[in-house]
């Protein structure tokens, strides 16, 4: 008998967290996954109100407030034109968790999950945690991932793939084309598709799709999140969107280890997605002006930059040497390999920083890939 668990041991702490511990205090941050605005002030208000009305107190219904639910239906709806059943949606604490529920509910122990590489650190760990295999998929040259390539990699033993557009870290956007792929191949293989759509919103060039608008079968489940949408990664706040079927035995899990969501970032989360979306489209467009400096200034330094068309990364192939440069000149950026094996000679660099800090970071860049030449 060994002390910890086999799946625990087949972890460890996200290569992130050593970065920022390797930098200096005054270091700038671009290492981050998260927006840096404020939580938008009446989602704020709203967990206030409920808190000082005592209706935080108590659990809420294990799938999280009947008016969230709604909310959450509603902004399927309005957004993707979907329609999801009230029993189809489970409130998370976060994104992080749906994605740990999706994986759970439906992974057996020896079965793969397929997911990008470079991807989602997540991915992997959660999958290792379920008893899963994980096989990281190389993308294209433009970072999408081609559904030819998920396709070429299902095997009798795949449980799932997971689809993640805008993507972690690369900040490429799938094209709807794409999507209809990858429902098709969920529809055809009878394998799980697990769309990870917590950037959503903030897409560029192109647009958003979801591979459940294109499926026939209910082979597809949705991780959504107001982490990244509304700026509130601290609240804890995401959710599944699947089938009633697949809900319940999500359900399960989400209750044991769960309970609820929190009760106070249930009701900002409510007042967030109901509320005024302009908040959204203002963080969207000051992203899209710094993507644009990113990538004009690190293209200038003749590196070679697939254009992101959502989130908020750039993933610039770099020189060998290039991330400890940068690093050591007081600038954290992260080493691609931290996201995949694949990733490796590529840096994600965050623009979730504002612009006077952006110019700073990249005349660091600059400096530190004209000492490598
Ligand atoms: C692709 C992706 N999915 C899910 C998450 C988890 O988000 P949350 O903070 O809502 O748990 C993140 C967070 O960085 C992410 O980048």
């Amino acid at each position: 008998m060994t002390e910890f668990s086999q799946r625990v041991e087949a972890i460890s702490i996200s290569g992130i967290r050593e970065v920022f511990e390797a930098a200096g205090e005054d270091a700038i941050n671009l290492g981050l996954g998260q927006p840096d605005f404020p939580t938008p002030e009446h989602a704020r208000q709203a967990a206030v109100d409920a808190i000082e009305a005592g209706d935080a107190d108590a659990y809420t219904s294990n799938r999280g407030t009947p008016e969230l639910v709604d909310a959450i239906v509603r902004k399927h709806d309005r957004d993707n034109d979907l329609d999801v059943a009230p029993e189809g949606v489970i409130a998370t604490s976060g994104g992080s968790e749906a994605l740990h529920l999706a994986l759970e509910a439906h992974v057996d122990p020896g079965e793969e999950v397929l997911f990008p590489d470079p991807g989602f650190v997540s991915y992997d760990a959660l999958t290792k945690l379920a008893g899963g295999e994980p096989v990281g998929l190389p993308l294209r040259e433009d970072l999408t991932l081609d559904p030819a390539t998920v396709e070429e990699h299902i095997t009798e033993d795949t449980a799932a793939f997971v689809v993640n557009s805008p993507a972690n870290p690369t900040g490429a956007v799938q094209s709807p084309e794409d999507m209809r792929e990858f429902a098709r191949i969920a529809d055809e293989h009878d394998v799980l598709c697990i769309s990870d759509e917590v950037y959503e919103q903030i897409v560029f060039d192109g647009e958003h799709r979801s591979p459940m608008e294109f499926a026939e079968t209910d082979n597809v489940v949705v991780v959504g999140a107001c982490s990244k949408t509304y700026s509130m990664t601290g609240w804890r706040l995401g959710w599944v969107a699947a089938s009633e079927r697949r809900a319940e035995r999500m359900l399960r899990v989400h209750q044991y280890s769960q309970a609820c969501a929190s009760a106070p970032a249930q009701y900002a989360a409510e007042a967030a997605l109901t509320g005024p979306q302009d908040v959204v489209d203002e963080m969207v467009a000051a992203f899209e002006q710094r993507r644009d400096l990113v990538l004009d200034e690190l293209e200038d330094m003749g590196l070679d930059v697939p254009k992101p068309e959502g989130a908020f990364y750039a993933m610039p192939k770099v020189p060998e040497g290039w991330v400890e440069e940068v690093i050591d000149r007081g600038v954290v950026v992260v080493p691609g390999d931290a996201f995949g094996e694949h990733g490796e000679g590529y840096a994600r660099i965050s623009y979730a920083a504002d612009t006077e800090q952006l110019r700073e970071a990249l005349d660091v860049m600059r400096a530190a890939t004209n000492a490598l030449r």
